[in-house]
This record gives structure tokens, C-alpha cells and sequence, in this order.
């Protein structure tokens, strides 16, 4: 041993939690998960928004969303568990009825990501990958979401809150406890992290054009070549260049 231990980023990384055996998943939510299977051509592919789905009902990757999973698609628990434990938008434990993540990748640290971490932290009284005891708010400290025009940036339910400071993030947090309505700065009204698991899915709540999709910073860069009528070079104008590079 080397006497440097390897200490993970993701505090909570690690195995499902097979001694909590709770679970709301239902007949109706098994016929769910057969059609995301039936829309992929191989339905292993359907993993992914199967484990959404899971999460939708149980809050979190439960023993039997794994089972009714491997179930579902003829593969191994031990597969899916795999892939459930891989990536990090799968939680678990049960988390809190709103997800907050806060950026602190290289734009967003630059643009202050870890004070607004810090505060939001202290304005939960929670730590990171902790979820407040009243069960309405998970805190976590989230990776680069292209979201870097806009920084430092929270997403709320994986919702866009844009050009975040801790004064404007304590007032959210405020409207969020006291259920009053708080619009994404890019979408939709946040309803929760469930929704939003359901959503990723493949099931549509018909919000999908409630705010906006884009903003002028995001747009900016179109805005200026359509000015100058630049256009994007076609494959076979890139090609070109090369071949003669080669010859
Ligand atoms: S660095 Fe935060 S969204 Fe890209």
C-alpha cells in the first residue's frame, strides 16, 4: 500500500442498499417499463429510462425496480445493478421532494460555484448528498451541465436556474418550502424530482413549451453568423482540404 488512500468525490457512490425493501412499483408500472423496452430496436437499450422510471415511484433505485428491470429486458441483476451504480444521476437512498444541485465545475467555481455551494449548504442546513429533515430538498454538487454560458448555475429538479447568487438561490429555496410557484429560468414550473425522473422516462407531462429553451447568451453565437451569413462547412468541404493535405 502506498499509504494514499483513494477518497471518491461522490461521498454516497457505492451499492444498492438491498436491506430497505420498500417499493411502490406496481403491475401498471412494470407494463410502463415494457413500453420504453418496446421503443428501442435493442431493448437493453431501455435501461436507461427504465431507471428513471424507478426512480419516479420509488425515489430512488430500490431492490425490486433492479429485479423488475432485469426482468423486464432477460438481463442479469447483477447488470443492471451495474449500470444503476455507475452513473451518478441514480441515487441510493431516498432523496427529498426537490433536487438541488449546485455547478462548481472550472466556469461556474470561476464564477463563484462554491460560495453559492457553501450558502445554499448553510441555507439548507444540510451537507452535500444530504437531504433536509422535513424531506423537501437533497443538496448535491453537480458537474458541468452546459449550462456554462449562464454561470455560476443550480439546477433545481435538473431544471436550469441561471446566473445563481446566494441572495437569488435563498429566495427560491424560500418559495420552494412555502410552495409557492418558482419557474425555471430555461423551462418549465418546478414540480419536483420525481416529475422530472418520470419525465426522463419517456413520459411527457405536456409542459415541455411552458418557458424558454434557450436564452440570448445560448443563442448569441447563431445570432452573429446569421448576420455574417456564415454557414457550417459541409462534410465534403472539410474532406477536402484533408485529402489534399495527403496527397
Ligand atoms: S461549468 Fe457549470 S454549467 Fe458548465
Amino acid at each position: 500500500m502506498s499509504g494514499h488512500e483513494f477518497q471518491s468525490f461522490f461521498p454516497e457512490s457505492g451499492s444498492i442498499d438491498y436491506a430497505d425493501t420498500a417499493s411502490s412499483i406496481t403491475d401498471a408500472t412494470v407494463e410502463e417499463m415494457r413500453q420504453i423496452a418496446a421503443r428501442y430496436p435493442e431493448p437493453r437499450s431501455a435501461l436507461l429510462p427504465m431507471l428513471h422510471l424507478v426512480q419516479s415511484v420509488d425515489g430512488r433505485i430500490s431492490p425490486r425496480g433492479i429485479e423488475v428491470c432485469a426482468d423486464v429486458l432477460g438481463i442479469t441483476t447483477a447488470q443492471v445493478a451495474g449500470v444503476a451504480t455507475f452513473y451518478t444521476m441514480y441515487v441510493r437512498k431516498p432523496g427529498g421532494k426537490h433536487h438541488v444541485g449546485v455547478c462548481t465545475t472550472a466556469l461556474c467555481a470561476v464564477m463563484g460555484g462554491d460560495i453559492l455551494l457553501d450558502e445554499v449548504s448553510e441555507k439548507l442546513g444540510v451537507g452535500e448528498g444530504e437531504t433536509t429533515p422535513d424531506g423537501m430538498f437533497t443538496l448535491e454538487r453537480i458537474e458541468c451541465n452546459a449550462a456554462c454560458d449562464y454561470a455560476p448555475v443550480m439546477m433545481v429538479d435538473w431544471e436550469f436556474m441561471d446566473n445563481m447568487d446566494p441572495v437569488k438561490a435563498s429566495a427560491m429555496i424560500d418559495d420552494l418550502a412555502a410552495g409557492r410557484p418558482v419557474q425555471s429560468t430555461r423551462g418549465p414550473v418546478l414540480t419536483g424530482w420525481r416529475n422530472t425522473e418520470r419525465l426522463l422516462a419517456g413520459f411527457p407531462d405536456g409542459r415541455a413549451d411552458e418557458g424558454p429553451s434557450a436564452g440570448p447568451a445560448s443563442l448569441l453565437g447563431l445570432q452573429i453568423a446569421e448576420e455574417r451569413g456564415w454557414q457550417a462547412p459541409t462534410p465534403g468541404e472539410i474532406a477536402a482540404p484533408v485529402k489534399e493535405e495527403n496527397q
